[in-house]
């Protein structure tokens, strides 16, 4: 099914249920300053949910144009990322909610009138306590409890994390829709949202009814299209891969999509997609918010073709492909087509002119940088990088993660401002960067090696510095450490440290090297990374140096007692209380754990005994 003709089916299918068909938003949205991009359907209906608008509909739906740069270092390496997309959604504003939008998304996965896809595809998620959704799940659909799994703020709460983390305005628990291939690769499919709060402020109690219940879902239109085309990446569908054909064709490379010239070839055709809409909205490539982000993709985009051999301007070329791909349900792209390919060639001309230079200075860098033995790129560096030869920092960091160096980006940020020159997205906050997003991009990940030692000899491939500056803590990356006042994050290429997650706390104890001892009080898992924070005892360390990682045995044999000990606890309540109680969350800690689950009426004393003794008894049979 041609992805032009699942748009269309989608929207059918929701006016079929009385649903007001609106056009997309612009992508880059008027009198909203907290976003430079549309990131989802809802964006346009903030006001409609926070009941600030006059309704002239209670149900909409849409296919809506978004731009969104969190996960633009994945971006033609990963089989399912794009900086634009255009997303599905079906709304309620005070009218239908759970029962209703759950049902109706299956309808349309399922139903062969709609997308016919086989129900054991599928597999959803719920907000852990929202018992409400999960039973719709079970009793309405027929899903077994195995194929709904519960799962916190961070993975069922749009936006993700919102309760703790932010930011304020309308927000609400999730419930995902994922498919899984004959490969046994699954990917989310659809979100619905049950938009019924408005964040104000820090937790607690920050999460402020709003006037109606809503629904926001959101369906990725590449995804789903990936998936009733049977590819393995979105790129493949029918509307992306004659841009990756014609990408291969202009830069005269063929398209072998396992290599890296795929990747490259991938990202060439998201990012001249991606500028194509925004310069339509007359954003010119320059070096403040919205100009800086196109800027930005474009310059990735000529450095792809510029390490593929290109030497002239080429992406402009490819403004035509993308416009014959997306000119069905956006027919308004024909009429600005040659001023969006003069825009680009005027960038792709300006970087190619101090390209040549600017990659012989970061070669010449880098080799002196390995010479050295000195692992982070500096701020001056970075900001001569981008004032002298225009590379963009985020460009200059990706090389360097490349090489598994690190980036200074507070460094980077300082020197800008010595320069008088700042660049990018003002208060918001274009791109991930910081020191440790730098070394997460150079080292990628920590090998957790601890089921099997606890003594372990590794290298250190990166450390970050903490400052207190006023209210804010500020992260700096740093090549040495001699100051033990300083609160510092280590990270190792292995460690035996556990990193705290999943309620369990993390590991304790000591990094040593030639020159110093470094104490660690807790370790943390980020993303794939161990950092292991603490303060220096004696000496000094160095980004490079080998280090003995020793963790607190004993703390460690009490935790693990701890881990232990909630399965039992959870056995016991089980087997006296019955299945409904199920764990909601739980802390492990060397001394002490907690356990939560849910329950209607308190326990009795006998039933406490009971459970008491049955715990007992099951530790005993472990001796
Ligand atoms: N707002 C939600 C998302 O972007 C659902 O549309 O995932």
């Amino acid at each position: 099914m041609k992805t032009d003709e699942i748009r269309e089916k989608y929207l059918d299918f929701y006016v079929s249920k009385g649903h007001a068909r609106r056009a997309s938003d612009v992508l880059v949205p008027h009198g909203d300053p907290s976003v430079l991009f549309t990131p989802a359907g809802m964006n346009q209906f903030k006001d409609h949910f926070l009941g600030k608008v006059k309704l002239d509909f209670t149900r909409a739906t849409t296919c809506q144009k978004c731009l969104r740069t969190g996960d633009i270092e994945n971006v033609g390496r990963t089989a399912f990322h794009h900086t634009f997309f255009e997303m599905l959604g079906n709304f309620s504003f005070g009218d239908y909610f759970k029962r209703e939008a759950i049902a109706w998304a299956w309808e349309f996965l399922t139903d062969k009138k709609w997308m016919g896809i086989d129900p054991q595809r599928l597999t959803v998620s719920v907000f852990h306590d929202d018992d409400e959704a999960a039973e719709i799940w079970k009793q309405d659909i027929g899903l077994p409890e195995s194929r709904i799994a519960r799962l916190g703020e961070d993975d069922n709460f749009w936006p993700a994390g919102a309760p703790t983390q932010g930011p304020d305005g309308v927000c609400g628990p999730c419930s995902e829709i994922f498919y899984k291939d004959d490969k046994g690769v699954e990917v989310e499919i659809w979100n619905l949202v049950f938009t019924q709060f408005n964040r104000v402020g820090e937790p607690p109690d920050n999460l402020r009814p709003l006037p109606s219940k809503n629904i926001d879902t959101g369906m990725g239109l590449e995804r789903i299209a990936c998936v009733m085309q049977g590819h393995s990446t979105n790129f493949h569908i029918d509307s992306l891969r004659p841009i990756v054909d014609a990408a291969a064709e202009v830069v005269g490379r063929s398209y072998d999509a396992a290599s890296e010239d795929g990747r490259r070839l991938r990202r060439i055709a998201d990012h001249v997609r991606a500028a194509t809409f925004a310069i339509h909205e007359n954003v010119v490539p320059d070096s403040k918010k919205q100009g800086y982000v196109i800027r930005r993709l474009l310059r990735r985009a000529v450095l792809d073709g510029h390490q593929m051999g290109m030497r002239a301007p080429f992406l402009h070329q490819l403004v035509d492909i993308v416009v014959a791909q997306m000119k069905q349900p956006y027919p308004e792209l024909l009429q600005t087509a040659t001023r969006v390919a003069e825009d680009i060639q005027v960038e792709e001309r300006a970087f190619l002119n101090t390209l040549d230079a600017g990659m012989a200075r970061i070669e010449s860098i880098f080799s002196e940088m390995d010479s050295s033995r000195r692992q982070v790129v500096s701020g001056d560096e970075a900001a001569d990088l981008y004032t002298t030869y225009g590379v963009p920092p985020e460009l200059f960091q990706q090389l360097a993660a490349d090489r598994s160096l690190t980036f200074d980006w507070e460094g980077y940020r300082k020197a800008m401002a010595v320069h008088g020159t700042t660049s990018g997205g003002g208060t918001i906050q274009l791109f991930k960067s910081g020191a440790l997003e730098a070394i997460k991009a150079a080292v990628k990940r920590t090998e957790f090696v601890g089921y099997e030692t606890e003594t372990f000899e590794a290298t250190i491939k990166g450390m970050v510095v903490y400052e207190q500056q006023g209210e804010a803590k500020v992260e700096k990356s740093a090549e040495k450490i001699t100051d033990s006042s300083q609160e510092v994050g280590i990270v190792l290429d292995r460690s035996p440290f556990y990193g705290e997650s999943g309620g369990q706390v993390g590991d304790t104890g000591v990094i040593e090297t030639a020159t110093g001892r470094f104490i660690v009080t807790d370790t943390k898992k980020d993303a794939e990374l161990l950092v292991h924070f603490g303060h220096l005892e004696q000496g000094t360390l160095e980004a490079g140096q080998t280090a003995q990682a020793q963790v607190d045995t004993q703390r460690r044999q009490g935790l693990r007692r701890a881990h232990s000990a909630t399965h039992l606890l959870h056995h016991a309540l089980q087997k006296y209380l019955g299945d409904q109680a199920q764990q909601r969350g739980s802390k492990v800690e060397a001394d002490r754990l907690r356990f939560d689950f849910k329950q209607r009426d308190a326990i009795e004393p006998e039933t406490l005994e009971s459970i008491e003794a049955e715990v007992r008894r099951l530790v005993g049979q472990g001796d």
